[in-house]
């Protein structure tokens, strides 16, 4: 596996990728590799000839009381867990050569940010995009691999690409869980053993949610938001950041449960970590 940090190197590699004619598969990451990232990348290895992972701690998406000074990162470890999983090339820019200093641009997608994780974190999704543009700029792939655990974030990549014509199909890929339930994040290293059952309270909404649409399927979206909320403030750790009923393509909030509605959670736990999940209310 080789390891690239500079824009222009990277950009020589996949032109030289492209030329021989292999197809390029990217799977943008934040680094501090799990099963969810791993998985990603295993997923894109196998629809393309080259795979490249991109590793950068984003400042851009970052808010100024956010955690961007705390985010986990070891370079040795996420090296070792790439080249395992037969990653060609890991990309690990250095911020300054992200954003040199006259660095004056941003990528903005309207309507689809304002809500949700938009809403509590002005600013985030413009540093995702921004990031994101000038990564498949740098990597020129020909698909990329996005979870679904960040719904929202997907949604906004979708529409980006669509809007700007980038040759890039985005493919996405089913939440990777612990076995406790819990989806796997890079933020699960902040907890605490005794704030696992406040963190397990976002999986268990999910299911209870499903449960309540299952039995009975006129149920009205406040019952279920409403059923969910008390779940998750059952516990004193936790704080509502958003739970909404949405629609999975426009992210709206419903006004009835469909084969569309997703139920999306975000939930600050101690005031310090914040966890995100999501489903779909209906199943296949
Ligand atoms: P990061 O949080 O590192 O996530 C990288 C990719 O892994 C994203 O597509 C995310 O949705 C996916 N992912 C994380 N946890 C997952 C899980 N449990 N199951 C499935 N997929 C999971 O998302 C970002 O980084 C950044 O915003 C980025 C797109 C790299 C731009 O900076």
């Amino acid at each position: 596996m080789k390891l690239v940090t500079t824009p222009i190197e990277i950009q020589a590699y996949a032109h030289d990728y492209r030329a021989k004619g292999a197809t390029i598969g990217l799977v943008p990451t934040m680094g501090w590799f799990h099963e969810g990232h791993l998985s990603l990348m295993r997923k894109a290895g196998t629809m393309t000839d080259k795979l490249i992972v991109s590793l950068f701690v984003n400042p851009m998406q970052f808010g100024p009381s956010e955690d961007l000074d705390k985010y986990p990162y070891d370079l040795d470890r996420d090296c070792r867990l790439a080249e395992e999983v037969g990653v060609d090339l890991l990309y690990a820019a250095e911020k300054a050569v992200m954003y040199p200093e006259e660095f004056a641009t941003t990528v903005h997608v309207k309507g689809l940010t304002s809500g949700l994780c938009g809403g509590s974190r002005p600013g985030h999704f413009d540093g995702v995009t921004t990031v994101v543009a000038k990564l498949f700029n740098q990597t020129l792939p020909h698909i990329a691999v996005f979870g679904e655990k960040d719904f929202q974030q997907l949604a906004v990549i979708r529409k980006m690409v669509t809007d700007l014509d980038f040759p890039v199909e985005i493919i996405a890929h089913p939440i990777v869980r612990e076995e406790s339930g819990l989806a796997m994040s890079s933020r699960n290293t902040y907890l605490q053993d005794d704030e696992m059952a406040a963190a397990l309270s976002l999986s268990k909404g999910i299911a209870l949610a499903k449960d309540l649409v299952k039995s009975d399927r006129n149920v009205t979206v406040k019952l279920v938001i409403d059923g969910v909320s008390r779940n998750i403030l059952s516990h004193r750790e936790c704080e509502i950041d958003y739970v909404e009923i949405v629609d999975k393509t426009t992210l709206r909030p419903c006004t009835q449960i469909t084969t569309a509605s997703v139920l999306v959670l975000a939930v600050k736990i101690n005031k310090r970590i914040r966890l995100i999940d999501n489903s779909l209310m209906i199943e296949g």
